[in-house]
């Protein structure tokens, strides 16, 4: 991570006068904004002495914040002003998806018991009730208190508003990008507050971002697709323009084309849906998931992960760095941890998108994709004892509809550590599956999110867990949770990561520990009965945390040092901890966030090809149907 720079060099640089009207506009003048950041609807104006209050203003949670709520019609008219294609009509993508292949004359699975043509209604969704009016109230540790703290400390103020949380607070460290509101890390901020009874900050933050997404991106003359969310923003404060007294605000993103080695947050979307629908869940305020600027939102970034391409397979197809991890790991490719991203946005969406004429398509073709994906994941990234040993039978080169190699695998691909490390009970859900390509490593947020949203079946579920336990001094060791397990070592290290000296074995993406994970284990152990497990792990975090200043992640196989490059006060880690807490003390909360099994999914399959002579469908002609 890091910014080489501000957004303008991308723009400055660029050799060819004749493209600066692709610079991004402010889309409330008609004319060029010749000014450096994007402005309107995201700046605000301050005088000087207003901003030098506003600047230090610290969020108290218990203040009634008031957020200048974006005017509905804001992001459509900005979305008018976008030069891409316009994919916010997009019922004929959607159309086509359902369609192809002959997928036109197959009742779509999960309306099968209505009407044909008729799309099921999502039941209607309880709020669940925020912990505060419900929960007995328990003095909070030390500990607590100064998470609490420090969580306060990192909010950030747009105009007077709350509306993320820095990445960290670190006076000892270079800012880099670390003073920017990172999509995937506001997450865990976003439930501390909403646990916490304080929804103002994540409504906020819902809203801003939304209308970010709007924004034309580019990255040397090139566009990506209009439902794209930025990795992170900024507020930048600027002189107004012929102003030496007058300042604004500006929000700032960065979809990829500041940051080092300018990865696409694929995450961010996919992060922004699961956030939307827990902050539905706990405040009840269903009504800002149904507003049209809101139900738009949800539809371009599906329609960016949904759109067709050239793959053969129902996972997404993503660049290395896309997440989580955004520096090269060797993840390219179908990585789990956005496989397992992708499934839950997918069921966060079927439960929010408005039932109309408009929407029938797409929840069609989710409803495909959610039946294809699942058993996609269940049946090829699973790895047990037995399967292992399948797969180190394998024949190759099987040329038929029936092999039961189907991406050809090299059994001499099974990693020597994994024949050891491999327990009786229990297996994962392995990194990445390609041509010829299995990757073995066990990935931590893909496998627990996997859980969480019931993309694994039960039985792969609890296994998950039973190997976390079974293998507890190699994925917690001293500090939970290995980002990924083994580390890439020797020639490996040298050929995936491109000799990166950030990514060395056993740090920081390359096998090091980061503490944040503990609230995607908290909520996974939740979901699968199992607290205790996740009251260990917290325990011994919290042996730590403090006295390490809250960094960013650890170092070493068993996570003994403090990271060699990490921040200190890391905000995720800080609200990571929080959360955890706070789950474990009201795990019925935890269905904010989590998905149960939906059988109808797996009743049937969306291809005609089981009535046809010539070619049967590979989801019944598969050796195991790990179904349930
Ligand atoms: C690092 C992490 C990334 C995180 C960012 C901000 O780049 O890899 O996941 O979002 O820091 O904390």
């Amino acid at each position: 991570m890091g910014a080489t720079g501000p957004m303008v060099l991308s723009a400055t640089v660029r050799p060819c006068c004749r493209l600066l009207h692709l610079f991004p506009k402010c889309p409330c003048s008609p004319a060029f904004s010749p000014s450096v950041f994007p402005k309107c609807p995201h700046h605000c104006l301050a005088d000087l002495r207003a901003l030098a209050s506003c600047r230090h203003r610290r969020f108290s949670p218990f203040r009634a914040a008031v957020a200048p709520a974006p005017s509905p019609d804001a992001a459509p008219s900005l979305r008018r002003l976008s030069t891409s294609v316009d994919p916010v009509s997009s019922d004929k993508a959607f159309e086509r998806i359902y369609i192809q292949g002959g997928l036109a004359a197959v009742k779509p699975l999960v309306i099968e018991r209505k009407q044909e043509g008729e799309v099921k209604e999502p039941a209607p969704v309880a709020p669940v009730a925020a912990p505060t009016e419900a929960a007995p109230v328990r003095e909070e540790s030390e500990l607590e208190k100064e998470a609490w703290r420090l969580l306060k400390r990192a909010v950030v103020n747009y105009c007077g508003n709350p509306v993320g949380t820095v990445a960290a607070d670190d006076p000892g460290a270079q800012p880099l990008n670390y003073d920017q509101v990172f999509i995937r890390d506001f997450v865990p901020s976003a439930l501390a507050f909403l646990l916490k009874g304080e929804s103002e900050i994540v409504k906020n933050f819902l809203l801003h971002t939304l209308q970010l997404q709007s924004w034309e991106k580019t990255v040397d003359c090139y566009s990506p697709g209009q439902g794209l969310m930025p990795a992170s923003f900024k507020v930048r404060t600027m002189p107004m323009d012929g102003s030496n007294e007058a300042y604004e605000e500006v929000l700032d993103p960065d979809f990829g084309e500041s940051a080092i080695g300018r990865v696409a947050p694929v995450d961010s979307g996919l992060w922004w849906i699961i956030l939307l629908r827990a902050y539905g869940k706990i405040t009840g305020d269903y009504a800002l998931q149904e507003r049209v600027d809101v139900q738009t939102g949800i539809r371009l970034i599906l329609n960016l992960c949904l759109s067709d391409g050239f793959d053969m397979f129902p996972s997404l197809l993503v660049t290395d760095g896309s997440c989580m991890i955004d520096r090269r790991m060797g993840i390219h490719g179908h990585p789990l941890e956005i496989q397992a991203l992708f499934y839950s946005a997918l069921r966060c969406s079927r439960e929010m998108i408005t039932v109309n004429d408009g929407s029938k398509n797409l929840l069609r073709a989710i409803n495909n994709r959610l039946s294809a994906l699942s058993f996609h994941i269940r049946e090829y990234y699973w790895v047990d004892m037995n399967k292992i040993n399948e797969i180190y039978r394998y024949k190759t080169e099987e040329y038929s509809q029936d092999a039961t190699n189907k991406f050809n695998i090299y059994p001499e691909q099974i990693p020597s550590w994994l024949v050891n490390w491999i327990p009786e009970k229990g297996g994962y859900l392995i990194g990445n599956v390609q041509p010829a390509h299995m990757d073995f490593r066990f990935f931590s947020l893909g496998n627990l999110w996997a859980i969480v949203s019931s993309l694994s079946t039960p039985r792969q579920a609890e296994g998950i867990l039973n190997l976390i336990e079974d293998k507890w001094d190699d994925l917690l060791g001293n500090m939970p949770l290995k980002i990924c397990y083994p580390a890439l070592e020797f020639e490996e290290w040298r050929i995936i990561t491109g000799s990166d000296p950030k990514n060395t074995p056993w740090s920081y993406h390359n096998g090091g520990s980061w503490p944040t994970l503990l609230w995607q284990f908290t909520l996974a152990c939740i979901k699968m009965g199992r607290p205790e497990l996740a009251r260990k792990a917290v325990a011994v975090a919290e042996k730590r945390l403090s006295n390490d200043k809250w960094p960013e992640y650890y170092d070493t196989r068993t996570g003994r040092f403090i990271g060699k490059q990490a921040r200190l006060y890391q905000t995720w880690t800080v609200s990571g901890y929080l959360t955890s807490k706070m789950l474990l003390e009201n795990p019925e909360m935890a269905s904010i966030l989590t998905c149960e099994e939906d059988l109808e999914l797996l009743e049937g399959c969306a291809c005609s090809l089981t009535k046809s002579a010539r070619t049967k469908c590979s989801r019944f002609a598969a050796k195991s149907q790990v179904l349930l």
